[in-house]
C-alpha cells in the first residue's frame, strides 16, 4: 500500500477554476504523483482516448472536476450540448476509472441538482423530490445522473473491487480562476468587472438587475478544494455516518447568505467604488434564496474559513493582475 502523499491521483480539468484550486490543495498537502491532461491532449467525451489514458496511467484516485459548465444564457441556447457533454464525461471517466482499479473517486456536481422549490436551506435529501428549475435541466439531470452513477457502481462493486466512488455539490463559488466573460459569468465576477470599469471610469452610478433582495450563497473556491480532499480523506465509516448508499453525496456551502444588495456594497468597498449602487426593480430576481445546508458536512468536522470580504479582496487582486497581464479567461 503506497503511503497517501505518493498515491497516483488524477485530477480531471485542472485548468479549470475548481480542477485548478483542487490541483493547488493537493500540492500545499504534499501529494507528489498529480497527473492531468489538458482538453487538447485529451477530450474526455472521446471514450477510447479515455480508456486508453486510464489504461496507460492507472491512476489511484481521481478528482472529476471537468464538466460543460455555463451560466442561464448558455444553459439556454446549449441545452443538448450540456446534457451530452456532461454525461459523456462523467460516463467515460467514472467507467474507465473503475475498470482500471481506481478505488477512490470525487465526482463535482451543483446545488441545481436540487428541485426548484426545495425548502430552503436545501438539504442532501431534497434530491429527487421535485422538479427541476428548467433553465438548467439538462445540465442538472446529467450532474443527477453523475451522483447515482457513482452510487450504483459503488452498490453493486463497492465491496468485491473494494472501491469507494463519492459526491459534492458546492453551492456558488468564486476566486482564482474566475470567469470574468462581460456576458456569461456568474454574479461574482460579472459585478466585480463592472465596479472596476466604473471606478476607472468613474461613473457615478451602477445598476443592477433586479431587487437586490434574493439571498444568494458564495464560497471561496480554495474552501471548497479543501473540502474535496477532506472529503476523500474520510474512513469508509466516517462518510456511512452522514449518508446512505442511495443519498450518497455531501452539500459544501459557506453556511450561511447574503443579498445582493449586501454582496454589491461588499465587492464596491473591496474594490473602491465610491458613486451610488441602483436597483432595477423591472428586471427579474430569480429565486427569492438559495441556500444550502451544509450541515452533514460541518458534523464531520468541516467548515468554511475564507469570509466573503477576505475572498473578494483575494479575487479581485486576481482580476487586476491578470488584466494588466493580459491573461484574462474569456470563456
Ligand atoms: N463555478 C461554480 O460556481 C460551480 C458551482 C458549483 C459546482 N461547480 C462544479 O464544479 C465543476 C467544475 O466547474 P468549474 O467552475 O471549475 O468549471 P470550468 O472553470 O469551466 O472548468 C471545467 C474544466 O473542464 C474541462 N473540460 C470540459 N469539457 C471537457 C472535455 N470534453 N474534455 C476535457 N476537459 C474538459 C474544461 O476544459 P477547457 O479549459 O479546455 O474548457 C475546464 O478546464 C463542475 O462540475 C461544476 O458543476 C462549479
Amino acid at each position: 500500500m503506497l503511503s497517501d502523499l505518493k498515491q497516483k491521483i488524477y485530477v480531471a480539468g485542472h485548468k479549470g477554476m475548481v480542477g485548478s484550486a483542487i490541483l493547488r490543495e493537493l500540492e500545499r498537502k504534499g501529494y507528489t504523483n498529480l497527473v492531468y491532461r489538458t482538453r487538447d491532449e485529451l477530450d474526455l467525451t472521446n471514450q477510447a482516448a479515455v480508456q486508453h489514458f486510464f489504461e496507460t496511467e492507472k491512476p489511484d484516485q481521481v478528482y472529476l472536476a471537468a464538466a460543460k459548465v455555463g451560466g442561464i444564457y448558455a444553459n439556454n441556447t446549449y441545452p443538448a450540448d450540456f446534457v451530452y457533454d456532461n454525461l459523456m464525461v462523467q460516463n467515460n471517466v467514472i467507467h474507465q476509472a473503475f475498470m482500471s482499479g481506481v478505488k477512490k473517486l470525487l465526482f463535482l456536481g451543483s446545488s441545481c441538482i436540487y428541485p426548484k422549490l426545495a425548502p430552503q436551506p436545501m438539504a442532501e435529501d431534497a434530491l429527487l423530490t421535485g422538479k427541476l428549475e428548467p433553465t438548467n435541466e439538462p445540465y442538472a439531470i446529467a450532474k443527477i445522473a453523475g451522483i447515482k452513477m457513482c452510487e450504483s457502481y459503488n452498490r453493486q462493486y463497492g465491496e468485491l473491487h473494494d472501491i469507494d466512488y463519492r459526491s459534492v455539490m458546492p453551492t456558488n463559488l468564486y476566486g482564482l480562476g474566475d470567469n470574468y466573460h462581460p456576458e456569461n459569468s456568474h454574479v461574482i465576477p460579472a459585478l466585480i468587472r463592472r465596479f472596476h470599469e466604473a471606478k476607472v471610469n468613474r461613473a457615478s452610478e451602477v445598476i443592477i438587475w433586479g431587487t437586490g433582495t434574493p439571498r444568494r450563497e458564495f464560497l471561496y473556491v480554495d474552501d471548497l478544494a479543501k473540502a474535496c480532499v477532506f472529503v476523500m480523506g474520510l474512513s469508509k465509516t466516517q462518510y456511512a455516518q452522514v449518508t446512505s448508499p442511495m443519498q450518497s453525496h455531501l452539500n459544501v456551502g459557506f453556511g450561511h447568505d447574503v443579498t445582493i444588495a449586501q454582496l454589491a456594497t461588499a465587492i464596491a468597498k473591496v474594490i473602491g467604488y465610491t458613486g451610488t449602487i441602483k436597483f432595477d426593480a423591472a428586471k427579474p430576481d430569480g429565486a427569492p434564496r438559495k441556500w444550502m445546508s451544509s450541515e452533514r458536512l460541518q458534523q464531520l468536522g468541516w467548515s468554511a474559513h475564507v469570509d466573503l470580504e477576505e475572498g473578494l479582496q483575494y479575487a479581485y487582486d486576481e482580476f487586476c493582475k491578470t488584466r494588466s497581464e493580459g491573461t484574462m479567461s474569456a470563456r
